[in-house]
């Protein structure tokens, strides 16, 4: 009994410690974003949400929306993509931006992900613009079978978050 809480409570430190973030590109739809703000939450990794979004993401709507996860994630909020651009330079963290697209090249599985890392998603209903994809340090694609032509955001950041935390001895 004892031993089963120790392991828990390191288990949470563990998660707290994660240098790894994700960036929503002004999502389109509140359940998604609830989905993996409770991802953020439960692997403690940092949430940006970039708007503008197609809802309102303040406090009280993500709460409304059933967010209950709410108060266990470190989210930030952009009220533009410039503003974010503008946060991130002021930080010296070396992170990279790496954008999931199903315009990549690059298989999520042959890139070298870094623990201070950002996963940027794109929005539900159109991905990205040119200049945020030309922004992007790397893009990389989680393959689809042929015909079919995207996941789920959610689903999209959790395997590409699930491969980066592996790779990074994070997880
Ligand atoms: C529903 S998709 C957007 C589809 C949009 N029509 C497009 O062409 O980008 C929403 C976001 O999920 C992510 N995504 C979905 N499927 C993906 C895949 N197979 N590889 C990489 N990212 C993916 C991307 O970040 C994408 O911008």
């Amino acid at each position: 009994m004892m031993r089963r809480h120790t392991t828990f409570q390191l288990t949470l430190v563990e998660a707290e410690a994660k240098p790894m973030k994700i960036a929503l590109y002004q999502p389109d739809i509140p359940q998604n974003t609830g989905t993996m703000l409770r991802m953020c939450a439960c692997l403690g990794i940092q949430a940006h949400v970039i708007g503008p979004a197609g809802f309102d993401f303040s406090d009280r709507a993500l709460r409304r929306a059933g967010l209950d996860y709410l108060a266990h994630v470190d989210l930030a909020r952009h009220a533009s993509w410039s503003d974010y651009l503008a946060e991130r330079s002021a930080k010296t963290d070396g992170g990279r931006l790496v954008l999931l697209t199903t315009h990549a090249e690059l298989r999520y599985t042959d890139f070298r992900f870094a623990a201070a890392d950002t996963l940027l998603l794109g929005r539900e209903s159109a991905g990205v613009p040119d200049d945020v994809h030309a922004t992007a340090d790397a893009r990389i694609r989680i393959p689809v079978r042929t015909g079919l032509r995207s996941l789920n955001v959610a689903v999209a950041a959790a395997i590409a978050t699930g491969e980066a935390l592996r790779q990074t001895g994070a997880l």
